[in-house]
């Protein structure tokens, strides 16, 4: 696995801070009456987008880190995807977690939604060259 072990190992690491914050939402919600009467108000709204988003980029990140390394395409390819499902992950549901500190990360949150994209056309381009092994 040379290139697929970032991504597994990102995708677990970034899984804690995710679930974590699912776990934070829900002791905000039994102790915060104003937090819990707002489903759509800030902070809520944006701590709700990043724990959604990010348990499933994380978990993208780990099925592209288990597939990529088998795939019939040259290294610099691999190594682009790789990059991308992390850049991805960090830049959209990562810059939405820190939007309650930084509130201008927020703005960058589309550029790690078109990586993703990216990253999942170059997946589909790349599965369908064929894997080794099958
Ligand atoms: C892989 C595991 C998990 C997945 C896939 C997941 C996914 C989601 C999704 C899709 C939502 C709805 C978001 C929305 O409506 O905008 C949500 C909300 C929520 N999750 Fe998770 N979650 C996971 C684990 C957890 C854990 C471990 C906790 C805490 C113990 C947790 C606590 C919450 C809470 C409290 C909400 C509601 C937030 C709100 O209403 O503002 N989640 N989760």
């Amino acid at each position: 696995m040379k290139y697929g072990k970032k991504n597994v190992v990102f995708g677990f690491v970034y899984l804690i801070v995710t679930l974590i914050l699912g776990v934070f939402i829900s002791f905000k919600l039994q102790s915060d009456q104003s937090f819990a009467k707002e489903p759509f108000a800030f902070p809520r709204v944006i701590m709700r987008a990043s724990h959604a988003h990010g348990n499933l980029e994380a978990v993208l990140n780990i099925i592209i880190g288990l597939i990529v390394d088998r795939l019939k395409i040259s290294d610099g390819l691999k190594n682009t995807v790789t990059l991308l499902a992390i850049f991805g992950a960090i830049m959209h549901s990562g810059m939405l977690l820190i939007v309650p500190l930084i509130p201008i990360s927020g703005k960058l949150a589309p550029i790690g939604a078109i990586s993703f994209v990216v990253t999942m056309a170059l997946m589909a381009y790349s599965v369908s060259k064929g894997m080794e092994g099958k």
